[in-house]
């Protein structure tokens, strides 16, 4: 096969988005971007990638910022493992590289939280280094552009499409070659529906295209089913604020903060007698709006209540939260949004 680089690098100069993380390379904005991009949709994670700038500009400050700050930045974003590595990485680099992160692959995979395609991202687009970096995005161009019908969940077909597309990566510009075949991934080569292929720079090269085939590649194996859990959400509200505890330090959401949270589908007098374990005097529980949360590997489904409780200090363990803390301090998964709007109203 010819070359894809040159008509690729073409479409990517004109069609590019201008995205902060781009105008401005610097190593530590990829290396935050890219985590921040392995879980949400570009349009989406600018808002946050902004204001972690702001908070936190150097990886000194990212290295010393508090959990909870951390928490707060991230809060939304899920899956807060990938912030505490981040973290647990930039005090790597404080104490073993100076402050400055390594420009190569082989050094930046020792980061925590850091692997092959986060590496390749960094060393490529900041660096220069001509090494690929191969997500999801780039998996389906390939796989579209060779017709490779290989599961690419599996380690050898990716590996053999990573192979294959950076033999053709040029050395003068392998960050934007790269980059630009995630572009290409994410506004045309697109998943979930037909690819818009009359906008494809390298459609006179598609194997798939050719063969009319460019729907069923990327083969993958069907994800494994998730388990369900069900909970009831207990939104106990006095005097303006809301009671809330901490997640456990370890395992699903570690150490975000929650309402009072039961397991189960609990009717009224279940959450009445839970409320008065902990030494708080309810009034009637009032049913709220049935809500999902799909995590990657697991389903919530949830009810809740509002409850209006006596004022009394917080049981051991809990805090009130009022609005300003809600918002300012306390980091609460997105998985509680839909109680979160219910707070807004009533807080
Ligand atoms: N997805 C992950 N990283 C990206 C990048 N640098 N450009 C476009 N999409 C991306």
């Amino acid at each position: 096969m010819e070359s894809i680089a040159p008509a690729l690098l073409r479409w990517y100069d004109q069609n590019k988005r201008v995205l902060p993380f781009r105008t401005v390379s610097t190593p530590y904005r990829v290396w935050v971007s890219e985590i921040m991009l392995q879980q949400t949709r570009v349009a989406a994670a600018l808002p946050y990638f902004e204001r972690f700038m702001q908070a936190l500009p150097t990886v000194k400050d990212l290295a010393e910022c508090p959990q909870k700050t951390l928490d707060k930045l991230w809060e939304g974003l899920g899956y807060y493992s990938r912030a505490r590595n981040l973290q647990k990485a930039a005090q790597k680099v404080m104490a073993e590289y100076g402050g400055v992160l390594p420009s190569q692959v082989k050094e930046l995979v020792k980061l925590p939280g850091i692997g092959p395609y986060t590496a390749g991202a960094i060393a490529s687009i900041s660096f220069g280094e001509p090494v690929p970096a191969v997500d999801g995005n780039v998996l389906r161009v390939a796989s579209r552009l060779f017709l490779d019908t290989g599961d690419v969940t599996r380690p050898d077909v990716r590996s053999r499409l990573t192979k294959a597309i950076h033999a053709m990566q040029p050395p003068d510009r392998p960050g934007d070659y790269n980059q630009a075949l995630m572009e290409l991934g994410a506004l045309v080569c697109v998943p979930g529906g037909p690819p818009l292929c009359q906008a494809c720079p390298l459609a006179h090269q598609c194997a798939a295209l050719a063969a009319g085939r460019q729907t069923q590649v990327p083969v993958k194996a069907a994800p494994k089913a998730r388990r369900t859990q069900d909970w009831t959400v207990v939104l106990a509200v006095a005097d303006g604020a809301v009671l809330l505890n901490q997640r456990p330090a370890e395992g699903l959401l570690a150490g975000l903060w929650q309402p009072v949270l039961l397991p189960g589908h609990v009717d009224e007098a279940a959450v009445t007698a839970a409320l008065q374990k902990l030494g708080l005097r309810a009034q009637p529980p009032q049913p709220l709006c049935k809500a999902k949360h799909v995590f990657s590997h697991l389903e919530w489904h949830m009810t809740g209540y509002l409850v209006p409780v006596a004022p009394a200090a917080a049981p051991a363990g809990h805090v009130w939260a009022d609005r300003a803390m809600l918002d300012g301090v306390y980091a609460v998964p997105g998985a509680f949004r839909a109680f979160r709007q219910v707070l807004k109203k009533c807080l």
